[in-house]
């Protein structure tokens, strides 16, 4: 028994959790995700797993994503990457509603199944619907060998390593830098130059250092995230790129802390949620400094009209009165943001589970792959 639980925290990297060793391990496993696929001779990404020619690639006309969870979140993000970097329509959908609505299967787009587990029931269906109506199926997996990625006819595996916790956070981390990867790939075939290539590629190399810096602010955020274990519900919000990481925000709080949260893209609060917010609703703001500053600057001053309090997480304080808790992030390229501003909503929900006594690794529930329907 000694010796079983000797290897189980050896497993655990001297972490009191399996959630906290893979939020730890992301500056590795991003790296992992980058390794020997940044080619800076051709201001490119090389991801030869795919088995798919430059010729090949160039012909597809859009990218349409699927994946369950926080794979769909990230399969979100994905998207919104390839649209503004390789300028080629891209959307996600929850692989689970994929085959109910017998899709129609378009041979000029390129389909992206993505799962960390490469096992989830829902995703491989979808791999296999695409493939019985004649469509192209690549995969976004982290594990090897997995259904999956035997399933798909090419890939991009995560290297993240194993996730081991049921919720998914450093292979949510990995899956943005693979799509960024792919993003690059697909700008750099089609229309984007080499100096938009090297901007894409310097900025990927920055991220494990950056999300050291994020990692060392835990204290802080553990704090919070002891008043947000004090709420009923909470709100997450972000617009466009950020409006992912308010998904996967509130999935991560409730999933870890049973705390309710929920995500809208922020200006959709004021065509209804708007009326929830009083003192006691806590809403967590995704505003990075981007083109839509000060757009995030009016509603954030919406919800403090209604007296709610508001954790901003972004690259600098928006504005007197618009934030009583802020949680900075490192900038990086604006398609890249949505990667470091997730991290300090991890580390939130898993401190607010801690507080309330969760069974972090474990939520009740709740499997760490869903093989079944
Ligand atoms: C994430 O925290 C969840 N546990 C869940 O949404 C998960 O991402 C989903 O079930 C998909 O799993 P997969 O990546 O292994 O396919």
């Amino acid at each position: 028994h000694a010796i079983a639980v000797a290897e189980q925290d050896y497993a655990r990297g001297g972490f009191a959790h399996y959630l906290r060793k893979e939020i730890a391990d992301q500056p590795q496993s991003v790296a992992g995700t980058l390794r020997g696929r940044l080619d800076h001779r051709f201001a490119t990404a090389r991801l030869d797993g795919l088995n798919m020619t430059p010729r090949e690639l160039r012909a597809f006309r859009r990218v349409k994503i699927l994946g369950c969870g926080s794979a769909y979140y990230a399969g979100i993000g994905g998207a919104q990457m390839i649209e503004s970097f390789a300028r080629l329509p891209a959307d996600a959908e929850p692989a689970s509603e994929f085959r109910y609505r017998d899709p129609i299967i378009d041979p000029e787009t390129l389909y992206v199944a993505t799962s960390q587990s490469g096992e989830t029931a829902d995703t491989l269906a979808a791999v296999h619907e695409i493939q019985a109506k004649g469509g192209r199926v690549i995969g976004l997996v982290n594990v090897v060998g997995s259904s999956i990625a035997r399933g798909a006819e090419g890939g991009i595996y995560l290297h993240a390593g194993p996730e081991v916790s049921v919720a998914s956070t450093k292979a949510v981390t990995s899956t943005l830098v693979g799509f960024a990867l792919l993003a690059l790939l697909l700008g750099r075939v089609r229309d984007a130059g080499p100096a938009a290539g090297e901007r894409l590629i310097a900025a990927l190399e920055k991220l494990p250092a950056q999300i050291d810096d994020i990692l060392a602010r835990e204290d802080a955020i553990a704090e919070l995230a002891g008043r947000i274990a004090g709420s009923q519900t909470a709100f997450f919000i972000g617009r466009v790129r950020g409006h992912m990481v308010a998904l996967e925000g509130a999935q991560k709080l409730k999933e870890l802390s049973y705390v309710h949260a929920e995500a809208y893209p922020t200006p959709e609060l004021k065509h209804g949620p708007l009326a929830l917010i009083t003192p006691d609703v806590p809403t967590v703001a995704i505003v990075p400094s981007d083109h839509l500053l000060d757009k995030n600057r009016s509603s954030l001053q919406q919800v403090k009209a209604r007296g709610g309090p508001l954790v901003v997480v972004g690259h600098e304080h928006p504005g007197e009165g618009l934030a009583d808790e802020l949680l900075l992030v490192p900038r990086s390229e604006p398609e890249l943001d949505p990667i470091l501003l997730g991290i300090p909503l991890q580390l939130l929900a898993y401190h607010a589970a801690l507080h309330l006594g969760r069974n972090v690794d474990q939520p009740r529930n709740l499997a760490k792959s869903v093989t079944v329907e």
